[in-house]
């Protein structure tokens, strides 16, 4: 089932219950008629650092602060890895590469310990995604009807890989045996974002254990709770100690030292393309270890002349609006043709007013708060760039709410290429919406980006779809649907967006060495 059909399943009766506001207005549906909280805040167990098995103080003794985004309290105390941290965190990983019983198992067997962990989190999925949503602000049924089963379903599709992955044997000219084994990398280092952070948990660490590695994983310094929580299921579901280390903390301390650290074998990156370049070049510049990124973007969304328009509508709002604004593939360049671009942009209007903004635990509530004041006060920047650069404010522009990081869905018409709103990744609620004549004019402008993650592309003619299918330089097309994020289909970026791909089968290559091993034969037959 694709994210899309989820979605709408969860807020069947939206359009019925919502009463549409008169033109700019800005008077958005609250969730104040709508049902009480659905579950309530969880307790906190889990704040330490884990290294080889065992919940840690940092070696500095110092802690950070976690946040609520709904109000900016905060909610927990979270120990504060960095460069001692990570040696501690690599040592261990590193040992149980070498010694541990992990990468000597069978794959069947590693296998088994990844389905029962995805077993125990699916018995969890209620507590889980509550915690999930109080740190980082996502609507909790997102969390528990899509992302928590996604990321359920991403730990029982590697599990089926782990024990599929062999070499080849090959006929070479000559007298040999030649055959090629798949091998664990060893240690792999991986760095994740906020905006889904038990999602990226699983992109990165379900190929990474399907093919025998062992990891040392830093959450993102704004959302370290959920990994942690998780973590204790796998240790239970038996997973050895060493295997999986996780260290909260900061980017420029816990998250160098790991990209720069001597003995990670590998790299794995999800975050801004300004950090990605950081943390390539400290891998270049210690061991040379492998890296895999996924960075920005600003995937163009384009509605052809022939689309139904009420459905490009709702399509295009959930490209752009869906977690808050908050996606890396996020459709922030809605390309409209010129044909239907007035009723577009009304009915996209409408749309915008009609979403539910306020608490992510309350019942068909589609948009909780940003993460932080940083990326709150980033999403206004642009929004007051978008005004003064003389596109229309259709609706929203500014604060949602007296308190936390809610911000006003926002449509700008009128938007040209050049200005910022339509060149910068936003990572806000804030939908651009731009006028096109011709598909070769749409197709220049959408690929004149320094990003190349997604596109989006709606139409009913076959043509048209095949032929922006294959001109557009981007790592993943969506033809009359977006955000379809199974396990089996890879992502990742053209250009600035990134190198390498995750999931499906090819995330397992960035998880494995090739070695040739070529055998002499005395006797051919
Ligand atoms: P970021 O890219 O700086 O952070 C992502 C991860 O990298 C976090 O775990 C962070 O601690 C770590 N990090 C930061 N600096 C580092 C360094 N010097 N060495 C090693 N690791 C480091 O992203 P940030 O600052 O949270 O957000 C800034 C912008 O990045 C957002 O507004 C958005 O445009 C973009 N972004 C893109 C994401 C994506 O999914 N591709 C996810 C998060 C942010
Ligand atoms: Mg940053």
């Amino acid at each position: 089932m694709t994210v899309v059909r989820r979605v709408f399943s969860v807020f069947p009766a939206l359009s019925r219950l919502l009463p549409s506001s008169g033109r700019c207005s800005n008077r958005f549906t609250t969730a104040a008629d709508l049902e009480e909280l659905i579950t309530p805040p969880v307790q906190i167990n889990y704040t330490k650092l884990l290294i080889n098995g065992q919940f840690v103080d940092a070696a500095s003794g110092k802690t950070f602060p976690t946040y609520d985004p709904r109000t900016g309290e905060v909610i927990a105390h979270v120990a504060e890895g960095d460069a001692e941290d990570v040696n501690r965190a690599v040592a261990a990983a590193r040992r149980a590469f070498d010694e541990g019983p992990w990468p000597r198992m069978t794959a069947y067997e590693r296998s088994k310990i990844l389905l029962r962990f995805a077993d125990m989190v699916e018995k969890n999925i209620k507590e889980i995604a509550a915690l999930e949503t109080w740190n980082s602000g996502k609507p909790y049924e997102q969390a528990a009807k899509i992302e928590l089963p996604m990321f359920v379903r991403l730990f029982r599709y590697y599990a089926g890989w782990a024990d599929k992955i062999h070499g080849l044997t090959i006929p070479a000219d000559g007298p040999y045996h030649v055959q090629t084994l798949h091998e664990a990398i060893g240690v792999a280092g991986q760095i994740i974002p906020w905006n889904f952070p038990l999602l990226m948990f699983a992109w990165k660490v379900c190929p990474a254990l399907a093919c025998g590695n062992t990891i040392v994983l830093k959450t993102a310094e704004q959302t370290p709770l959920t990994a942690l929580c998780v973590a204790i299921l796998f240790h239970e579901a038996g997973l050895p100690e060493g295997v999986l280390n996780i260290i909260s903390g900061y980017g420029p301390s816990a998250g160098a030292a790991l990209a720069s650290h001597m003995d990670v074998d590998k790299l794995a990156f999800t975050g801004s393309t300004d950090t990605g370049k950081i943390v390539l070049e400290l891998a270049g510049r210690s061991n040379l270890k492998a890296v895999t990124l996924e960075l920005g973007g600003k995937s163009p969304f384009i509605v052809c002349k022939d689309a139904n328009v009420n459905r490009a509508v709702q399509l295009a709002h959930f490209a752009l609006f869906f977690n808050q604004g908050q996606c890396c593939c996020a459709g922030s360049r809605t390309y409209v043709h010129e044909h239907i671009y007035e009723e577009f942009v009304e009915k996209a209007r409408l749309r915008a007013m009609r979403r539910v903004v306020g608490d992510p635990f309350k019942r068909g509530v589609e948009q909780g708060p940003q993460i932080d004041s940083e990326q709150f006060e980033k999403v206004l920047k642009y929004i007051k760039s978008g005004i003064v650069s003389g596109a229309t404010l259709e609706c929203g522009g500014g604060r949602f709410g007296s308190k936390g990081y809610f911000v006003q869905p926002t449509v700008f018409s009128n938007v040209e290429d050049d200005m910022l709103i339509a060149k910068d990744e936003i990572f806000g609620p804030v939908q651009s919406i731009l006028k096109f004549k011709d598909i070769d004019d749409v197709i220049k402008r959408a690929n004149n980006t320094q990003y190349g993650l997604a596109a989006g592309v709606f139409t009913k003619d076959v043509n048209t779809a095949n032929r922006l299918s294959r001109a557009l330089r981007v790592g993943t097309v969506w033809v009359n649907c977006f955000d379809v994020f199974d396990a089996a289909i890879p992502f990742g970026g053209y250009k600035m967006s990134g190198m390498g791909r995750e999931k499906g089968i090819y995330s397992l290559y960035n998880y494995l060495q090739v070695k040739a091993v070529v055998t002499h034969l005395n006797k051919v037959r």
